[in-house]
């Protein structure tokens, strides 16, 4: 067996199939192109299914390749045991109609034991059962002993993804020793029980074209697609264990090691760790080299899944900060020879990572707290489930992907509630496309009568000019046709063609005026219904208007203008925000004004201050570059293929117009833009904020309003100056001294209050007389709070060495009482508590408490002065 390493046996593989005269095609992307059965190509053979199934014709009829694959099914048992990865390399050769099984089975068996030189007696192959013809192929030319070929069922010898070419297989397993074998005497290749004989390589006849609905039809002719994972055999020939010890994925787990600075095989806990880590990096480099961006759909959920993970394993291990993006460094190193494209896209590789891990990083810390915390709950509540709600929460605020809750909450033997998740999700998505409706009011349907009644096409030409001469082809008045309106009339117009938007995409309809000779109208506002009519809201400021008449209608340029400006920032912003916020953020609605334009899109959390200036730089950027506007209309399909970003859940037609910014922004849109970006002019940001969960808000202006803002900026500026006296260019240090003086005068104050408690304190003090040998301090307070008749009580005290206080305040409509006697008064019998009941109690309250201190309240306030006259009298009670 020789001992060859994962690019030794690639190279070995498709030279060998070259030889049988197979053109051999380097790896197709992950992305699957025009497949939308699939989410990521899985197989070897995956991206060749038009040459199976005959609907395109294949370069040769045999082929052969190693296809780079990502198969996610069970994501959460990677790093686990160390038998699952996520991403793998798939040797394959194929037919197209071509040779058949007796070739491919010769040429497999000839590859495996000429050329990786594995002794025969430690391969197994398996039939499907009722394959007669694959069995005698072994048995009467391989000459295999036919006690090794097993007959298994559809399960293990029929081969198929979810729909696509199809048909049995036949395997060939190598046996790994009794060692990784169980007890059971009839162990054969199959054995679920243990790990002694691996499957190295499928053969599969492919005869069939499975469909959605789960019917088989033959193929045209019969194929062969055959499939051996690249790091299964390299571990065989390698005599390791597992995948994750063979080169090079060792040379990246070593790494993780050296990041983490923990050692592989040391603990069970940090092995599982260590895994995930490699697996999922490499992944994920290859992901984003295939053009997958992090995001919360589809492939883009996929990636965000294995990132996230991975940061999570990365803290587990005690590793600090974001370190994936520095890791998928070592796997482009170790890779880049067989696949160039990681090397040639390793700057977008290594930002991808950073910016996705970053942004977990924020998060994941309270997320992982809030986590704990869900958890300790449901033990304290003996609850098994956690609430989709709280699943929802932890992913929508926290960035958790549910399956990264799904298993944190396995680790401690818990689960979650799916279900509830994805109503949670679903209940989201539907808030998403309301804020989005709300915002585009894309069909003026006030009155549906009007598209009962109307039949006539009206074309807009507003995209090439601001005035056409028309034909009036109808008018109403109250909601009723009429042929005529006339001066100080209010109606709408319905021209044979005009140069007026109608309000829909989010933008507002145009104004300006329709005229003829005997004619003056102005348009206040041009909706479009959903048949597309266009309807002008005017006013007859001269003479009237009749069915048929020629008019000339002009729109408002300035406002026109204005408005293009703010429709084509908004196309710059969705672009800047996917940029630098994420892949993630899309148009949840849009509002076009003339004076500003309010941009709604989903994101989990606000934007940085630092996002915001970065979001506003880059579209002014894009602004003075001066970046033509050009519009291409063309079918969906071509739209799409050029990257236009389209409106996810909108239905488009089959006929849809494309609006390019320079080469940066491209969208499928139906509105009025500028020339060039340079007309807008400036851009500004003036507010961020939420107006659903996940949906985010951005309002902005351009051009002149931009200009206004600044006029009025500088405007406040000349007024805080003036008000300060200062220089313009002076004036912030001007407040900043002003409050430094502020702050100076405070303390003064505190320190000029304090002398005068004190001198208070002594006022009170002369105030001090004698009952019975007793020092005495009986007064009402004015001013003064609860605690503040306690804080003076108490320095009375302090200051004198023997004295009973009785104090007295009015607070609103109550009365407080606090009584304070030195020890030396208590021995002599004096007890605070006792008298501060009897005075209470004559302002109609109650108290009492210890001898040396007591509070009491009373509620009546005019009594006070009385209630303090009994203390003298209680004093002599007392020391007798
Ligand atoms: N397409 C076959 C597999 O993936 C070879 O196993």
């Amino acid at each position: 067996m020789k001992k060859l390493g994962l690019h030794e046996i690639r190279k070995e593989f498709l030279d060998f199939f070259k030889e049988k005269d197979h053109l051999v095609a380097p790896s197709y992307s992950l992305v699957p192109a025009n497949d939308k059965s699939l989410l990521l190509i899985n197989a070897g053979m995956a991206p060749l299914k038009p040459y199976f199934i005959g609907t395109e014709t294949p370069p040769k009829d045999r082929m052969s390749t190693c296809q780079k694959c990502v198969r996610t099914g069970d994501i959460e048992n990677v790093g686990v045991t160390s038998r699952h990865g996520t991403f793998f390399e798939m040797l394959g050769n194929f037919s197209f109609g071509d040779y058949f099984k007796e070739e491919a089975i010769a040429w497999a068996w000839e590859f495996m034991t000429e050329r990786l030189d594995i002794p025969e007696d430690k391969l197994w192959v398996t039939v499907y059962k009722d394959d007669d013809e694959a069995y005698n192929i072994w048995k009467d030319n391989i000459k295999i002993n036919k006690d090794r070929i097993v007959r298994l069922g559809k399960e293990d010898n029929f081969w198929g993804l979810e729909v696509g070419p199809c048909g049995p297989c036949s395997e060939i397993y190598i046996d790994r020793g009794e060692k990784y074998g169980c007890e059971k005497e009839d162990c054969l290749p199959g054995c679920d029980d243990c790990e002694r004989y691996v499957e190295v390589w499928n053969l599969v006849f492919s005869q069939y074209d499975k469909d959605k609905e789960g019917n088989y039809s033959p193929l045209p002719k019969p194929n062969i697609d055959t499939g051996m994972g690249l790091e299964r055999i390299a571990t065989v020939l390698q005599g390791t264990e597992n995948i994750f010890e063979i080169e090079p994925i060792k040379s990246i787990l070593e790494e993780v090691e050296s990041i983490s600075g923990k050692e592989y095989k040391n603990n069970d806990k940090d092995d599982m760790s260590i895994r995930v880590i490699t697996d999922h990096v490499r992944a994920t480099t290859f992901l984003v080299s295939d053009g997958v961006i992090p995001s919360n759909e589809g492939r883009g959920y996929v990636l965000r899944r294995l990132i996230r993970r991975a940061a999570r394993h990365g803290k587990l291990l005690g590793v600090k900060g974001h370190f994936l993006n520095k890791l998928s460094e070592k796997v482009i190193e170790l890779w880049k020879e067989v696949y160039p494209e990681i090397e040639e896209r390793k700057k977008q590789i290594k930002k991808v990572i950073k910016v996705e891990e970053e942004k977990f990083q924020e998060t994941i810390d309270q997320g992982i707290n809030i986590l704990d915390e869900y958890i300790e709950d449901m033990k304290k509540n003996d609850s098994k489930v956690l609430s989709g709600v709280k699943a929802f929460k932890l992913y929508d605020t926290y960035g958790f992907p549910l399956d990264l809750t799904k298993e944190i909450i396995k680790e401690q033997q818990l689960d979650v509630n799916e279900e509830e998740f994805n109503n949670e999700m679903e209940k989201q998505r539907q808030r998403a496309r309301r804020a989005r409706q709300e915002g585009d009011n894309s069909a003026w349907n006030k009155d549906s009568i009007l598209d009962i009644h109307i039949n006539e096409k009206v074309e807009f030409r507003g995209y090439n000019t601001l005035e056409v001469n028309s034909k009036v082809l109808t008018i109403i008045k109250n909601d009723n046709k009429v042929d005529e309106i006339y001066e100080g009339d209010e109606g709408i117009v319905i021209l044979d063609k005009t140069p007026f938007y109608g309000e829909s995409g989010g933008q507002v309809g145009d104004t300006g005026t329709i005229n003829n000779e005997s004619f003056k109208g102005e348009v206040l506002d041009t909706k479009k219904t959903g048949n597309n009519i266009i309807l002008h809201f005017i006013k007859v400021l001269e003479g009237s208007i009749k069915i048929g008449e020629k008019v000339n209608a002009i729109v408002n340029d300035n406002k026109r203008m204005a408005i293009a400006r703010n429709h084509s920032a908004t196309h710059l912003i969705h672009k800047a925000l996917k940029e630098i916020v994420g892949e993630h953020v899309n148009q949840a609605g849009s509002l076009v004004l003339p004076d500003k334009l309010r941009f709604d899109f989903t994101h989990f959390e606000g934007l940085t201050k630092d996002e915001i200036k970065k979001v506003e730089k880059r579209v002014n950027d894009m602004i003075l570059l001066g970046l033509k506007v050009e519009t291409i209309e063309t079918n969906i399909d071509e739209a799409k293929k050029i990257g236009a970003t389209a409106l996810f859940d909108e239905k488009y037609g089959d006929n849809v117009r494309v609006v390019k910014i320079g080469d940066y922004s491209k969208e499928l849109c139906g509105g009025t833009h500028v020339p060039n970006s340079s007309n807008i002019g400036l851009f500004k940001i003036v507010s961020e904020s939420g107006i659903a969960s996940g949906v985010r808000r951005i309002e902005a202006i351009t051009g002149g309003e931009v200009y206004k803002h600044m006029l009025n900026m500088e405007k406040q500026i000349e007024n805080i100056s003036d008000t300060l006296k200062s220089n313009k260019k002076d004036v912030v240090d001007k407040v900043k001294s002003l409050s430094d003086d502020n702050k100076k005068l405070q303390k003064d104050i505190e320190k000029l209050k304090s002398k005068l408690a004190s001198s208070k304190l002594d006022d009170i003090i002369k105030e001090k007389y004698v009952v019975e040998g007793v020092n005495v301090i009986s007064k009402k307070v004015d001013g003064i709070d609860v605690n503040g008749l306690r804080q003076l009580g108490d320095k009375l005290k302090d200051a004198m060495d023997s004295v009973l206080i009785v104090l007295g305040t009015q607070n609103g409509n109550k009365v407080n009482f606090v009584t304070m006697a030195t020890k030396d008064l208590v021995t002599k019998g004096i007890h605070a508590g006792n008298i501060i009941r009897e005075v209470a109690k004559i302002t109609g309250g109650g108290g009492g408490g210890r001898p040396d201190m007591a509070q009491a309240g009373g509620k009546d306030p005019s009594k006070i002065e009385e209630a303090l006259s009994k203390v003298d009298g209680l004093i002599k009670s007392q020391i007798k």
